[in-house]
C-alpha cells in the first residue's frame, strides 16, 4: 500500500507576524482551486487551515502548514515549535483562549479556533507538549 500523497503543499508560518498572517491558508484555498477539488470541501479547509496558522502566529514561536492531497482525503498538518497547549480539553472548550489584550485587540481570542477546526474535520488529533504541538485534520472527499 502506497500512502504518499499525490501532492504537498507546505508553508512556513511565522510567529506574531500579522501582516502575513493569512497567506498561507489563501495559497492552501487557491492551489485546492486549481485543482478542480468541491467548493465546500474548499471552504472547510480553508477554516481549519486559517484557524491553524492563527494558532501558530499567536500561541506559537513559528512552525509550518503542510497540506496532503490523497486520492481520497485532504490532510492537514499544522507543526510548531513553542509552549504546547498545558491542558487540551480545556483548549478544545469553546471560549477558552490566553490571548493577550493586545492580540484580542486584532479581533482574535475568542476562543473558537480549535473547536471550529475540530467541527470542520472528519478526524482531528493534537500531539502537545512543552517543545511545540502537531494537530492533524483530515477530511475526506
Ligand atoms: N499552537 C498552539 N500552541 C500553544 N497553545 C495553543 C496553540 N493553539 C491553541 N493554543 C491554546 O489553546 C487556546 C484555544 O485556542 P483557540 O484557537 O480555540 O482560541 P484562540 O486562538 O485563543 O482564539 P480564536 O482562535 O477564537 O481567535 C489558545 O488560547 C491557546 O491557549
Ligand atoms: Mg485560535
Amino acid at each position: 500500500m502506497n500512502n504518499r500523497p499525490l501532492k504537498r503543499y507546505s508553508y512556513r508560518i511565522i510567529a506574531n507576524d500579522f501582516m502575513v498572517a493569512g497567506k498561507g491558508s489563501s495559497s492552501i484555498k487557491s492551489n485546492l482551486k486549481s485543482l478542480g477539488i468541491d467548493a465546500t470541501i474548499i471552504r472547510r479547509i480553508a477554516i481549519i487551515s486559517y484557524e491553524a496558522e492563527m494558532n501558530i502566529v499567536i500561541h506559537s514561536f513559528g512552525g509550518k502548514i503542510h497540506c496532503d492531497i490523497y486520492e481520497n482525503k485532504i490532510v492537514l498538518i499544522s507543526e510548531d515549535t513553542g509552549p504546547g497547549i498545558k491542558d487540551v480539553d480545556l483548549a478544545m472548550t469553546e471560549g477558552y483562549s490566553t490571548a493577550t489584550e493586545s492580540v484580542r485587540e486584532l479581533g482574535f481570542g475568542a476562543g473558537m479556533g480549535l473547536p471550529n477546526m475540530k467541527k470542520y474535520s472528519d478526524n482531528f488529533e493534537i500531539t502537545t507538549g512543552s517543545e511545540g504541538t502537531r494537530i492533524t485534520v483530515t477530511v475526506y472527499l
